[in-house]
């Protein structure tokens, strides 16, 4: 949520008891810091000493070509090697690695589905599904696969299986449109697509695999499709030759087989995962092997303090970003015991999550502030019935937490007794960049803030000219030097990594946040500088919304706008012309907001459409989305100068006064 500057707590120092002996003072962190970047290069491969190399790095860091970084140059391993084979020549093999729980419930409100895997069996199930891509798909280095799948197992252990043999995945989120899904496997190319038949959400079927039979009507690269029976159903259609389910190509293979892990090149993609930016289709977004790996474990390690004993938890879906370094990557590099969730927060009721963290003892939960919002609405006696105590970290991410919501978090769900940071990355960065970091030492907590940037990474606060912005005053979040998950450009468009990031200050990597730095040195991350709207934590951006608008046969121009919502953040709301004779009604406006959930999917559905007879325009042509934004919070207007026609800044706020 857009944070009101005028609240944040810039001088609310807060620590506890069972953190007070990682408790150091800013100053003294701040020094291990500027340490941290003096010998950039040593700092970072200490840490990368700590996972196993089939082959040392020759050099760090190549930054001969900037700003195509390449980490641990030279270096040779394998994520799947690392996340299941080295835990099971060690006693963590019989440890748990993933505690799942599908979605139903039975008469007494316990779950029906459980499944338990140890590293032994991750081990296994990796290695044949590894076998079945290799030798029944043909699958090879450098092919891409799309992964449309639920919260399962068997997505991880797809991703695992693909890494083992150096394909590159492009997770597809479960919640994306036929649309969506065919535009991601065409700029990746995908010779192959796993799925399921479906999952349940909120006591509902979804049926994945109906979707990606209309996707594939749009693409013409993918040859083969598999489906893992998740739900039994026997009405999917199956096109012969192409179509194959799991259980059948796996009955052929044995329980024993092994696929040698790749010795990749530590800059070898491992996958591409898709992200909206200001303008344009979404960017693939591309992470390496050697530099991912090394920035995913040394952040599991600072800011969730992972150990042996821990019940890990992190709530992402793995079709974003958070799911990939810290549900997928993260925990099973650590060799440490997590649970992966099916289905909605909230379903059959309120403390769905709260039974969860009681039936497993979770101690660390990794969550958003949106998720922790809706549980505030819901009141505090859902989360009192559990017993929570097991907890000691909490963080958060996606999006700005507001004070409030963080005070509720740190007392209602953590009893005042855990550590709390709201974690500040992105798809771009590969893992956590701003964060407090227990593990290492903790500095005394704000509610809200991000806290200080983690070792070895640079990080600024800038004005528009490019000056560090003085403390207090917002300006715009930069990354100064590069970092081991850094991304690796852009899928098939270097030119637009280079203008996406490297370009609004020179030499410098551009966020595309608005932030403040403290008199501390502490980091607030208020929101998106740009046309990208955080719905939910979930990341869209302005011209697809606009996109898909504009494709319905009623519609001739639309401006979307991101506006606060209480529970998720932000929310889209739309301004809609349409063709001449076209006539405006409540079910067109219906039709609309259908149509935007068809073609994106649900999370992009605008809370609001406004009819209007022209938008504001710049005498240019550009549309003045800044003005629908001030229309619809009540903000000044400020300099409008520039508008073409008064008449439609007066328009939009009719629409919106009638609406309300
Ligand atoms: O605006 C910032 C916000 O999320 C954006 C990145 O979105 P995405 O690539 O989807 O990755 C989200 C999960 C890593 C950022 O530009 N954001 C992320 N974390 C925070 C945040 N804003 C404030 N506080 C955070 N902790």
């Amino acid at each position: 949520m857009a944070q009101d500057t005028q609240e944040l707590p810039f001088n609310e120092y807060i620590m506890n008891e069972r953190w007070k002996s990682r408790q150091i003072d800013i100053n003294a962190y701040k020094a291990f810091h500027a340490k941290s970047l003096e010998q950039l290069e040593e700092f970072w491969a200490h840490v990368a000493k700590e996972l196993e190399w089939f082959r040392p790095w020759d050099k760090v860091l190549d930054a001969s070509n900037p700003p195509f970084y390449r980490w641990f140059v030279g270096g040779r391993l394998n994520l799947s090697y690392l996340a299941v084979d080295r835990h099971v020549k060690t006693w963590r093999k019989n440890k748990l690695a993933i505690e799942w729980e599908g979605e139903p419930v039975d008469g007494n409100g316990e779950p029906t589905e459980r499944r338990k895997l140890t590293y032994f069996d991750l081990y296994r199930e990796v290695n044949r599904v590894a076998y079945m891509l290799k030798h029944n798909f043909g699958i090879k280095k450098g092919d891409r696969i799309t992964l449309y799948m639920p919260m399962i197992p068997e997505l991880p252990i797809t991703m695992l299986a693909a890494w083992r043999i150096g394909a590159i995945t492009s997770v597809v989120f479960s919640g994306f449109s036929a649309e969506a899904l065919a535009e991601r496997i065409n700029d990746s190319q995908s010779r192959l697509v796993v799925t399921t038949d479906g999952f349940w959400r909120r006591g509902k079927v979804v049926r994945l695999k109906d979707v990606v039979d209309q996707a594939l009507e749009k693409t013409r690269t993918v040859e083969n499709v598999i489906v893992y029976s998740r739900l039994g159903l026997k009405d999917v259609p199956m096109t012969e030759g192409r179509d194959y389910w799991w259980h059948r190509v796996m009955e052929g293979i044995k329980v024993n087989a092994y696929v040698e892990p790749e010795p990749l090149e530590s800059e070898h993609p491992s996958f591409i995962l898709y992200t909206s930016g200001t303008t344009g289709k979404p960017k693939g977004i591309v992470h390496d092997t050697g530099g991912w790996a090394v920035h995913v474990y040394a952040t599991m390690k600072w800011v969730f303090d992972l150990r042996e004993e821990d019940v890990y938890w992190c709530t992402a879906d793995v079709g974003w970003i958070t799911g990939h370094s810290y549900v997928v990557l993260g925990p099973l590099l650590m060799g440490a015991t997590q649970i992966i969730y099916e289905g909605a927060p909230d379903y059959p009721q309120p403390d769905r999550w709260w039974a969860v963290v009681e039936r497993y003892g979770v101690t660390i939960l990794y969550t958003s502030p949106t998720a922790i919002r809706m549980f505030m609405r819901y009141g505090e006696e859902w989360p009192r019935r559990h017993d929570l105590s097991t907890l000691r970290i909490i963080n958060s991410v996606g999006e700005p937490i507001n004070p409030e919501a963080w005070r509720w978090a740190y007392k209602v769900l953590g009893n005042e007794n855990v550590a709390i940071a709201s974690t500040w990355w992105m798809t771009e960065t590969g893992g956590i960049v701003v964060s407090h970091a227990p593990g290492l030492y903790l500095i005394p907590m704000k509610p809200g803030t991000n806290g200080l940037p983690l070792p070895g990474f640079d990080v600024d606060v800038l004005d528009d000219n490019g000056k560090p912005a003085p403390p207090g005053v917002r300006g715009y979040l930069v990354i100064r030097r590069p970092w081991p998950g850094m991304l690796h450009g852009i899928w098939g468009d270097p030119d637009r990594y280079i203008k996406t990031y490297w370009s609004r200050f020179p030499g410098v990597f551009y966020v595309g946040d608005y932030a403040i730095k403290d008199q501390d040195g502490y980091i607030w991350v208020l929101g998106r500088a740009d046309e990208v709207i955080k719905v939910a934590g979930h990341r869209l951006g302005t011209y697809e919304l606009e996109s898909a608008l504009v494709s319905h046969p009623t519609v001739a121009e639309a401006a979307v706008v991101g506006v606060p919502d209480p529970i998720k953040g932000e929310v889209p709301i739309a301004y809609v012309v349409l063709k001449q004779g076209v006539v405006a009604s409540d079910e067109l406006r219906k039709e609309l907001r259908d149509h935007v959930r068809k073609t994106i999917g649900p999370v992009a559905e605008p809370a609001h459409i406004f009819f209007v007879t022209k938008l504001p325009k710049t005498r240019s042509g550009k549309i003045m989305r800044r003005l629908l934004k001030a229309v619809a919070t009540g903000a000044p207007l400020g300099d409008t100068t520039t508008l073409e026609d008064e008449t439609s800044v007066e328009e939009a706020k009719k629409a919106y006064e009638e609406l309300r």
